[in-house]
């Protein structure tokens, strides 16, 4: 076996444990406090919210993050959830581009892999959430 091939299929093994690894670490640290950092601003510390987000004559609540489960039944609808912040308001559910597309925050500013565990992690936490 080429020494390159070694190595890849090293890499392949590291890549694959981080990525079976991120969802404990990044649940218990990274999300809440990625929250607070990018999402508090327009839904509130506690996702309720608050905020009123305003570019030009679009004006747009934040939704409040703490009612989708019971609007869907008692059921959260994850992937769901995860396409909206993977993708943003506006592809995502055709609502306001005023909820930013995650996938292509986290992937332009790290890499493509951490941006789908961060989503992950991000919309457990939204779960995390929910009013009964
Ligand atoms: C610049 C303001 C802004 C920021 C920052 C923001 N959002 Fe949003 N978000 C919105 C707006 C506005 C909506 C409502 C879109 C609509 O209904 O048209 C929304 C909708 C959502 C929804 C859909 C809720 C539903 O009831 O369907 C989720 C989930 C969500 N945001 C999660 C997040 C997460 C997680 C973050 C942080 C990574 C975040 N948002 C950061 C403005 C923001």
């Amino acid at each position: 076996m080429a020494i390159e091939s070694v190595l890849k299929t090293g890499w392949a093994v590291v890549a694959l444990l981080t990525l079976l690894a991120s969802p404990v670490v990044a649940e218990d640290i990274a999300a809440p406090s990625e929250f607070q950092r990018y999402c508090a601003l327009c839904h509130g510390p506690d996702g309720r919210g608050v905020g009123v987000v305003t570019e030009g004559e679009n004006t747009r609540k934040a939704a409040d993050l703490t009612q989708i489960t019971k609007r869907n039944n008692g059921n959260f609808p994850f992937s769901k959830v995860a396409g909206i912040i993977w993708q943003g308001g506006a592809v995502a559910e055709h609502k306001s581009k005023l909820m930013p597309s995650w996938g292509a925050f986290y992937g332009e500013q790290v890499d493509p892999i951490f941006a789908k565990a961060m989503v992950f992690d991000l919309t457990q936490y939204v779960e995390t959430l929910q009013d009964k």
